[in-house]
């Protein structure tokens, strides 16, 4: 990790980890509201729920999950579509203005498009959806149809093999007419998540800024991080964004597109014109200050950060019969045990033990 700190700039506040709360425990205190919005003891709103509805995928992306080998839960361990709603009802009545779908791949689940029309009733300004795309094609215009607002699509390379080594099952092709089926179901701005990995796909960078100049399509720079699975997190295969920034400005210049939001991507349009990028350096720039998110696992755990093991079970509880009143305590108990920071480049820094396809990206 080092390695990264010495190569770029890194800022991160310091993560007060052991001694801090925790959503479990000692996350209440006095000061902690219990009516108006969903905020931490930072300050920070947190208005923004990814929910995951599967930990399964049918690929195996190097940088997520091992090749062979893997276990996933039971299915009687996952949130039930109604549990699902249930608890989308309570973060709604709590702020939550925006809920993504995720994974695992969410598309692997059955019925999706049910659970959409569901969410889709209970008036969110966003709702959307991030896939692999292998199985969007015949279900883009039904999502659609149901509610579904828009979708982030991953694709680590622009070429057939490449994909294949990286994503180890799948096609481009399919990924590819996929993106098109999105189109045309108006599931826009279609955006395009690319991890780089320094020395398998970072000669690709231009070449994406290229595609993001032709599709117009919005291609997202995801840096690598460092979640359970893929054991051996190596800093050094780590792109950082401002050098996918300072490659892609120096043959078609970018300017910053000031959103004045607290989206963690930072957008740049090309200066001429054509078309937008963005980059999520969650490892050397992070985001944490303005942080507006939760996550809602897929056996139904908050999770208040990424990396934060430190979850509260909303299941369990539903399955015990709590009350609508007692999930939203859980709720804000849960953002108000938030730490400020991941403190990915703090020598303290311990992985999360589940990875992202568990967690829900
Ligand atoms: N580092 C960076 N991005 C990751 N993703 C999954 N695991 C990692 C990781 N360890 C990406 C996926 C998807 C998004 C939700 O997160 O490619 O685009
Ligand atoms: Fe599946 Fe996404 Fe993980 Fe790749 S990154 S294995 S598509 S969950």
């Amino acid at each position: 990790m080092s390695d990264v700190a010495g190569r770029v700039s890194v800022s991160v506040r310091p993560h007060p980890r052991g001694g801090g709360p925790t959503a479990t425990g000692g996350g209440t205190d006095s000061s902690m509201p219990t009516s108006g919005p969903l905020v931490d003891r930072y300050g920070r709103v947190h208005d923004d729920v990814r929910v995951s509805v599967t930990d399964r995928c049918n690929l195996r992306c190097v940088y997520c999950m091992p090749e062979k080998g893997m276990t996933f839960q039971p299915r009687a361990a996952l949130l039930s579509f109604e549990e699902i709603v249930r608890v989308a009802v309570v973060a709604r009545d709590l702020g939550v203005t925006s809920l993504r779908l995720t994974g695992g791949e969410p598309l692997v689940r059955k019925d999706l498009v049910t659970l959409v029309a569901r969410l889709s009733a209970l008036g969110f300004r966003d709702l959307s959806l991030t896939t692999n795309a292998t199985l969007l094609a015949p279900l883009a215009a039904p999502l659609a149809a149901a509610g579904l607002r828009r979708v982030n699509i991953s694709c680590d390379s622009l070429r057939p093999e490449r994909f294949a080594a990286i994503r180890r099952r799948g096609e481009l092709a399919t990924v590819l007419s996929a993106m098109q089926a999105a189109e045309r179901a108006g599931l826009t701005p279609l955006k395009v998540n690319v991890v780089l990995l320094r020395g398998e796909n970072d000669d690709e960078v231009l070449d994406f800024a290229q595609f993001a100049r032709t599709t117009g399509r919005i291609v997202r720079f995801i840096e690598f991080m460092p979640l359970d699975a893929q054991g051996e997190w190596d800093p050094a295969r780590l792109v950082p964004g401002r050098e996918i920034h300072d490659r892609i400005h120096a043959r078609w210049p970018l300017r910053a597109i000031d959103v004045g939001s607290v989206a963690p991507a930072e957008r740049f349009a090309f200066v001429d014109g054509h078309g937008e990028i963005g980059l999520i350096s969650s490892v050397t720039q992070p985001f944490c200050g303005t942080c507006n998110r939760l996550r809602l696992t897929a056996d139904g755990a908050i999770r208040n950060c990424l990396f934060s093991d430190d979850e509260v079970t909303l299941r369990d509880q539903m399955r015990a019969g709590a009350s609508d009143e007692t999930l939203a305590l859980a709720f804000r108990r849960a953002v108000w045990a938030k730490f400020p920071g991941h403190a990915i480049n703090e020598p303290e820094f311990l992985r999360p033990t589940r990875s992202m396809s568990m967690i829900g990206g």
